[in-house]
Formats: C-alpha cells, sequence, structure tokens
C-alpha cells in the first residue's frame, strides 16, 4: 500500500447557504475566532501527515490562494514595526505546506470537483476534506480516519449521527457493524428524503479513498440536484471493495451555515484563552438581560 500523504480540498462551490456574505468571497474564509476555516482543515491534514495539498478552487477564490501566499508588504510592516509576533504568526502560513492549485471551471458537484484533481493523485490513496464541517479534537478527524485506513487499506469515511429531520441534507449511509466504532458502509444516498434514508448516519465531510474511487468518478453521471455526487461513486466503491465508516469523535459545527458559524465562533471563543473571559462576561450579561 502506498503511504498516504495527499488530499484534496474541494473549494469551489458557491456558498450558497451563507449568501450574501459569500457573494464575492470563498465560504472557505469565513473567519473563526481569528482564523479561516479554510487553515483549520489544512492544519488538521497536515496534523495527520497529509503534506501534499490540492485545493480545487474557481472563479472569485482568489483570497485562498493569497491567505497561504506569502504576503511581503504585511510581513515587511510587521517587521518593522516590531510585532514579531504577528509576524510569525502570518509568515508561517506560507511555510505551512505545498499547494497546488486546480480550477473547476463548472461547478458541476462534488464528484466532479474531487474528479478534477485526478492528475495529481496518480495511484495514491487520497484524502478529502470539506472546510466547511469543522471538527474539533485532540485526534483530529483525518487521524482518527487514517488510523482505521493503515489498519485496513481501505478507504474510510467519517459518519455523524444526525437527527432524522435533518438526513435531507446529507450523503447517509446503509451499514453493518463490525464493532462498536466500525461499520461496513454497503450502501449510500445523497440527500434522501426522511422515509427513504437508510439510517441517520450522514457523511460528515472527511474523507480517505484508495486510487480506485477516481476511476469510479471518470464514469460518473449526475445524480441528486443533477450533480456529479461524489456520494454515488462511493456508494459504487462500496459493492466492489470495503468502505468502512467510523463516527467521528469531537466538536462539529456545519460552519458553512449562519446558525452552524455562530455556534463555532460561540464555542471557540468561549474556549479561546485571550478572548474567552471577556467574552464569557458579555454573553452572561447579555442573556441575563
Ligand atoms: C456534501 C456531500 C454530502 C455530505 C456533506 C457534508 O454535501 O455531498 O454527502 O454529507 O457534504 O457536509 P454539501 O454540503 O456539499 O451539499
Amino acid at each position: 500500500m502506498r503511504p498516504l500523504r495527499k488530499i484534496i480540498f474541494p473549494a469551489a462551490g458557491h456558498g450558497t447557504r451563507f449568501l450574501p456574505a459569500t457573494k464575492a468571497s470563498p465560504k472557505e474564509m469565513l473567519t473563526i475566532v481569528n482564523k479561516p476555516l479554510i487553515q483549520y482543515a489544512v492544519e488538521e491534514a497536515i496534523d495527520a501527515g497529509m503534506d501534499q495539498v490540492i485545493m480545487v478552487t474557481g472563479r472569485g477564490k482568489r483570497a485562498i490562494e493569497d491567505h497561504f501566499d506569502v504576503s511581503f508588504e504585511l510581513e515587511s510592516v510587521l517587521r518593522s514595526n516590531g510585532k514579531q509576533q504577528q509576524f510569525e504568526q502570518v509568515s508561517q502560513i506560507s511555510r505551512m505546506v505545498e499547494i497546488i492549485y486546480v480550477r473547476q471551471k463548472m461547478a458541476l458537484g462534488l464528484g466532479h470537483a474531487v474528479r478534477c484533481a485526478e492528475h495529481w493523485i496518480e495511484d495514491e490513496p487520497f484524502g478529502v476534506s470539506l472546510a466547511d464541517e469543522l471538527i474539533i479534537h485532540d485526534i483530529p478527524a483525518m487521524q482518527q480516519l487514517r488510523d482505521v485506513h493503515e489498519q485496513t487499506g481501505c478507504s474510510v469515511i467519517g459518519l455523524l449521527e444526525v437527527p432524522r429531520e435533518h438526513v435531507s441534507r446529507y450523503g447517509i449511509v446503509a451499514y453493518k457493524k463490525e464493532s462498536e466504532n466500525l461499520f461496513r458502509l454497503t450502501d449510500m444516498v445523497e440527500k434522501p428524503l426522511p422515509e427513504r434514508a437508510p439510517s441517520r448516519y450522514a457523511i460528515a465531510g472527511r474523507y480517505i479513498f484508495t486510487p480506485r474511487l477516481m476511476e469510479l468518478l471518470r464514469e460518473a453521471m449526475p445524480g441528486a440536484g443533477n450533480e456529479i455526487q461524489l456520494t454515488d461513486s462511493i456508494a459504487r466503491l462500496a459493492k466492489e471493495e470495503p468502505v468502512y465508516g467510523i463516527p467521528l469523535q469531537g466538536q462539529r459545527f456545519d460552519a458553512g451555515t449562519p446558525l452552524g458559524f455562530l455556534l463555532a465562533n460561540a464555542t471557540l471563543g468561549l474556549a479561546d484563552p485571550q478572548f474567552g473571559p471577556e467574552l464569557r462576561k458579555h454573553l452572561e450579561q447579555l442573556i441575563c438581560r
């Protein structure tokens, strides 16, 4: 088995669940406390030992490239003003990892976005991470998947249990339990009606795939919402070889929606040593009014 080093970040979507904020700014640049979502996701991948990043972007997403680039002017201003700590914070972002940028010219779906990175994957296993799903845990979500991938050599998907009334927002899996925390996935369906959902376990935006998935994506046809769905190709993969699902540990926020974003900011803000104590005071005053 080739070692797992590559990870794809699909970041070309329109962010329609967060308009008007995402009209001219990428949703991946939405900020939780003081850091954009995409940086949380890239740091999670690096912490899980994945250091070859392929970012699939589109029109209007230049801010992502700029964020991970060197910022000469800002860095020299910070340095000449003696702001060493901020200088370090900014300059280390551009040294964090090598990123390859690929453009998805038309928003034809998540499966299509992943396929746009095909050329860079070659014959290796690879991760896929959706940055608007923010998952916080001591063991990074991608590492939780990686542990199972290394034990089994198979594809692994992060899962999240959701209320039945929310199943139509996600890809939902059918599974057989191999143990308490390891499910063998037998099928999956993208955004089902509650009465059609095979379970309450949703795909949580973290995936590791064997290279076979890329071949299946090449043949993929449009599915739900007339988009090329990643979920449909994973369902095909699961008929050919074992695909595992693991319920992810950690706090998870759907930060690509206004409510999830607010909850993430409140939760991480309260936990932040710099801003937490002051924020707590303000929130308590607001709530006790
Ligand atoms: C995508 C996937 C879906 C998954 C979800 C997680 O949907 O297609 O299977 O459950 O991400 O956030 P999207 O949110 O892009 O509509």
